[in-house]
């Protein structure tokens, strides 16, 4: 009779408790705090289309695995009215549990509670997982739905971010530090979620500034909605800060579940093996005619990714960004593999400032956590203007060859077809430190495209042909006979092979499990200096 059964409905949590006066006392603190910001408060959140802190955390761990920290953690603030103020949970719920029977931890912003402003205790939940997380070697997932600094904490709340903003760097490359935007994050809130290493983003009800539309009318006179400034969309097609939108919070956290089961538990892991039931030894005919005879002619790439993958199963990372570069995770042979790749349909696959800045990350984010790298190439150079240059392609490539060239991990290179210059270099040639380097017999591996390379040096011919239009045609195709496949670079050892393309899969397969015990040493440095 004395024990009762306590179920948490949100969290789906069952707890069996022996029930005094004193448990009685706990059980109607716990449930008054749990109910956040109250039943109307609520209801506005969800009449809003979000989901209510605990309802996000119910959905993200594995049923009843989560428990809390800190419920009873209270402010301490005493101006402007804010000794009498409540704030259950003090606007964050805290905790761990599994995920896929993982252990993450995780903090949810509860807009029920002060609109999820963080004061110094609010920050003090997060940054107490936050250290737990860092020494246990688990994932963080952060879910933002804030007001950003509560205002009548001052300097204790900007205390409270850098403390955070420390936290993430410090965990940054040790483990997985995954941001879920939610609701509003404005003003110095938004630098957590860009020092994580991955930025989700529900469309509508997300938006990320740093300065409001109210601030910029008063500073600059722009009107700009919020959603325009920086909503979903803005974050994942314009500015790159995001790397995926979700149609609503179900789907966000089903997405930010999908992305932990690619990734390891920190950086001395290797991510979990899925196994798989797709053939390793699938032979695809589709990929013989996938790229098309003529040169100047696009296809999708991310076609090619999801035939080479296990199961067809591609998780593409900032599919909105510099889409002529694809990143993302797919699986061969259960092993988790980070892709970049040309993709000729967006600006013929040329390199510019977006796709290194993009790419780059990728890379580096793939090295440290031990995730091997499968290149894919078609690539016909670096985007050519002056708004390209003064915009520092220069500077920002560099980092596609300086992080190509730092990451360890197996690196796997396959040519499609066109690698040209520095680019060739920028998509990890083997100088780039690429293990193993392929070839479809459609590569092209040359210094330049061939009409550009035939003007230049046969110049002199072109102008005192006869015909220079015919002789400068002649040239052409001269210069592509010479060099327009990969039979030169393979006689120079550049490429170790070249591969029917219907076979990639388990020359791939292969090639990955060659690597599998990779080890590679660099001299010892504090750190190196990205071109950043
Ligand atoms: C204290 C806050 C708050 C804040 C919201 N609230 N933001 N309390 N500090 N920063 C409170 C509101 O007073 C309200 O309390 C409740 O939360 C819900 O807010 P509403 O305004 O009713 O909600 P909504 O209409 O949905 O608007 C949401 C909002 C708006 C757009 C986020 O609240 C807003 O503009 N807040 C201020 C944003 C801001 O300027 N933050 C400071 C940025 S400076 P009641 O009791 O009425 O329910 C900053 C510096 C950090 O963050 C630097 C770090 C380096």
């Amino acid at each position: 009779k004395e024990w009762k059964c306590l179920f948490d409905t949100t969290l789906n949590t069952l707890e069996v408790v022996k029930m005094t006066n004193k448990t009685e006392d706990v059980y109607s603190r716990k449930s008054k705090l749990k109910q956040g910001g109250g039943p109307k408060r609520i209801e506005k959140q969800h009449a809003q289309g979000k989901l209510t802190a605990r309802e996000r955390l119910a959905l993200l761990f594995d049923e009843g695995s989560f428990r809390e920290t800190g419920l009873f953690v209270k402010h301490r603030c005493t101006d402007f009215g804010m000794e009498e103020a409540e704030t259950p949970g003090e606007g964050v719920v805290t905790g761990y549990g599994t995920v896929d029977g993982r252990l993450v931890y995780a903090y949810a912003q509860d807009f029920t509670v002060l609109g999820g402003s963080l004061g110094a205790m609010h920050a003090q939940k997060i940054t107490s997982v936050m250290d737990l997380a860092l020494k246990m070697g688990a994932p963080v997932v952060g879910m933002n739905d804030s007001g950003g600094a509560r205002i009548q904490e001052g300097v204790d709340a900007l205390s409270g971010y850098g403390s955070i903003f420390y936290r993430n760097t410090i965990s940054s490359g040790v483990i997985p530090q995954i941001s879920a935007i939610m609701g509003p994050c404005a003003g110095g809130a938004v630098y957590s979620p860009a020092i994580t290493d991955f930025t989700f983003m529900v469309d509508k009800t997300s938006q990320m500034f740093i300065t409001g539309p109210q601030v910029i009318k008063t500073v600059t006179g722009e009107d700009i909605s919020s959603e325009a400034l920086g909503g979903a969309m803005a974050h994942n097609a314009i500015s790159g800060v995001a790397h995926f939108v979700s149609a609503n919070d179900e789907a966000c956290i089903q997405e930010v579940k999908r992305l932990l089961s690619f990734l390891p538990s920190n950086n001395l892991e290797t991510s979990p093996l899925v196994e798989t039931n797709d053939d390793l030894n699938r032979i695809e005919e589709k990929l013989d005619d996938i790229v098309p005879e003529n040169p100047n002619k696009a296809y999708d790439v991310k076609e090619i990714i999801q035939i080479i993958a296990d199961n067809n199963d591609f998780m593409e990372t900032q599919p909105y960004y510099a889409k002529n570069i694809v990143t993302g995770f797919i699986r061969i042979n259960g092993q988790t593999i980070g892709v970049i790749a040309n993709q000729p349909r967006h600006l013929a696959g040329c390199l510019d400032i977006d796709a290194s800045d993009k790419s780059s990350r990728f890379i580096r984010t793939c090295d440290c956590f031990n995730i091997p790298l499968l290149n894919l190439v078609d690539v016909p150079g670096f985007l050519p203007g002056s708004g390209q240059e003064h915009g520092g392609i220069i500077r920002h490539g560099a980092k596609m060859l300086f992080a190509y060239s730092e990451a360890t991990v197996p690196k796997v290179t396959l040519i499609l077809r066109k690698a040209y210059g520095g680019a060739y270099l920028g998509m990890c040639s083997k100088e780039l430190g690429a293990d193993v380097v392929l070839a479809w017999p459609t590569a092209e591996i040359a210094v330049m495209g061939p009409d550009g390379a035939a003007n230049i040096i046969f110049k002199r011919e072109i102008e005192n042909a006869d015909n220079p239009e015919e002789e400068r045609k002649a040239k052409i195709e001269e210069y592509k006979e010479k060099f327009s496949n990969p039979y030169v670079a393979a006689a120079r050892g550049f490429v170790d092979d070249i591969i029917e393309p219907s076979i990639t899969r388990p020359i791939l397969a292969g090639a990955f499990e060659m690597l599998t015990s990779k080890r590679e040493t660099r001299p010892a440095k504090k750190h190196g200096n990205l071109p950043v």
